[in-house]
């Protein structure tokens, strides 16, 4: 259902952000991509919903290319292709619900939303997606009273109250400690499972990408250097991605938290 035809992507300032990238991914995956830092990793994932746009080859999603959509195509594109960030991306000063319920700006018009007048299976679906995340005791409060993971969680919610076809995550863990990543990944890997939602993650450690991928998407300079499963994944796999050996902070267990 999302293909990659010779797909290149050269910056304005000349730097090659993907590589003739041949690539399909199909309905329900669980996809982690990873790969050292600059790499291709988030220019990856943000051509599929056109915060980046490819310069060359094609990009089919539900058998049309997004690379020709005009604005209001990539509206719609948007509400089917869902997006968690690193840093959650959460109106600060807002509660649970009206960030959760804002997963709902692309079905209901504008100005209803201006209003606030979501209808009530709105308000009833995002409360639904907190349950799922386990976190709807905290639907009145304020997002930045949560801490890290949960704030992560309700960006989840906001997704699924999104009903996105795919979602796509870069790098949703990096900014929590260990079992709380692990935590994330699992709410992420649950609704995946679900809901049959094609998800695509950027993953800084190569063992949490091995413990919740169905499949590992390896990039370097631009390239894609390994695609399998993640049995496949061997220390000679890791030397093609990362252009080294394997490092004890190359794992969650190893890194260093601040
Ligand atoms: N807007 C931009 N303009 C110019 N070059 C860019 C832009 N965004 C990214 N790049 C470059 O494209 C390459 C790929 O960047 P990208 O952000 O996709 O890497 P990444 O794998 O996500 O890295 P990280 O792990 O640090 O997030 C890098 O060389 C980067 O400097
Ligand atoms: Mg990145």
């Amino acid at each position: 259902m999302i293909e990659f035809k010779d797909v290149s992507l050269v910056y304005p300032n000349g730097t090659q952000g993907l590589k003739n990238v041949n690539l399909k991914i199909n309905q329900g995956e669980f996809v982690v991509i990873v790969g050292l830092s600059g790499a291709g990793k988030s220019t990856l994932i943000r051509s599929m919903n056109r915060l980046v746009t490819p310069t060359e080859g094609e990009l089919i999603i539900d058998d049309e290319n997004i690379l020709s959509y005009n604005q209001r195509k990539l509206r719609k594109l948007r509400t089917k292709v869902g997006m968690i960030f690193q840093n959650y991306n959460l109106v600060k000063r807002s509660t649970v619900m009206k960030n959760v319920i804002s997963g709902r700006l692309g079905h209901t018009g504008t100005l209803a939303s201006l209003f606030n007048l979501f209808p009530k299976e709105a308000v009833s679906l995002a409360y639904r997606s907190l349950e799922r995340v386990n976190i709807a005791e905290k639907v009145y409060m304020r997002a930045d009273q949560l801490s890290g993971g949960q704030q992560q969680r309700v960006a989840i919610a906001r997704v699924l109250t999104q009903q996105p076809k795919i979602i796509l995550a870069d790098e949703p863990v990096a900014s929590l400690d260990p079992p709380t990543s692990h935590q994330v990944m699992t709410y992420l890997r649950k609704v995946n499972k679900e809901d049959n939602i094609t998800t695509i993650v950027n993953l800084h450690f190569i063992d949490m990408a091995m413990e919740y991928a169905d499949r590992i998407i390896g990039v370097r300079a631009g390239e894609i250097v390994f695609d399998g499963p993640a049995s496949e994944v061997s220390e000679k796999t890791f030397e093609e991605i990362y252009g080294r050996k394997i490092r004890e902070d190359d794992l969650v267990g190893g890194q260093d938290n601040e």
